[in-house]
């Protein structure tokens, strides 16, 4: 295992009290020293135009920077409309870009959803999975974690009920194999001599 790993985090609601945020807090927290999280704001890139692709703008490179800069990337995000809010899918398709220049081939990722309805927001999460395959991301395919009823998992003060403290904490012991195991996968690979492109 690599003694240090970056994780890019992206939250995919931009409310200020969002309850996605609250859980993705607790996660950070609960992260092995040697892993850094460095969260990739959202809020103000404009919205994704192909006519762009040939410009340069500061917001879209800082977002390409540090997802291409980072071992993994974290999304916790709602569900709006029964997929992924706009604002996160904004950020996929302006990192997906220029054509051949994606950041996501080959990056692990790993989703969790959170709402306060039954359904957990899993369509957002589903559907993040399938832009991911399509851009030949490594997803992390177990657990799947989308925290329905979320609201009853905060406590009053806003911190994550200890039921499901347990619950995001074997959360984040599988990322962290997942990133780790995976890389050194990679490095084995590299060491036999990969051939093609
Ligand atoms: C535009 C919009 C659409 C929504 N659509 C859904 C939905 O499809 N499924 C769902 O479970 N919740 C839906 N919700 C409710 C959100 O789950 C709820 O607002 C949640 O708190 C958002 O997460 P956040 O607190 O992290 O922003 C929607 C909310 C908004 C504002």
């Amino acid at each position: 295992m690599r003694e240090s790993i970056t994780i890019a985090l992206i939250i995919g609601s931009l409310r200020k009290d969002s309850i996605n945020r609250k859980f993705a807090e607790y996660v950070v927290s609960q992260m092995p020293s040697g892993v850094t999280i460095n969260e990739v704001n959202i809020a103000d890139l404009p919205l994704y135009n192909q006519d762009y692709d040939g410009t340069t703008i500061d917001s879209y490179e800082r977002v390409r920077q540090q997802l291409k800069a980072a071992d993994a990337v974290l999304i916790v995000t709602p569900e709006h409309n029964r997929t992924m809010p706009a604002a996160l899918k904004n950020v996929i398709d302006i990192a997906s870009r220029p054509y051949k220049q994606s950041v996501w081939a080959d990056k692990k990722v790993a989703v969790m959803t959170a709402s306060p309805s039954s359904y957990g927001g899993i369509n957002s999460g589903l559907d993040v999975r399938k832009s991911m395959q399509m851009l030949s991301a490594q997803m992390m395919i177990r657990p799947e974690v989308h925290l329905s009823r979320a609201t009853d998992s905060l406590n009053e003060d806003g911190s994550v009920s200890e039921r499901t403290q347990k619950y995001l904490q074997k959360f984040v012991e599988a990322f962290v194999d997942f990133v780790a195991i995976a890389d050194s996968r990679d490095a084995d690979s590299n060491n036999v001599g990969r051939t093609g492109a």
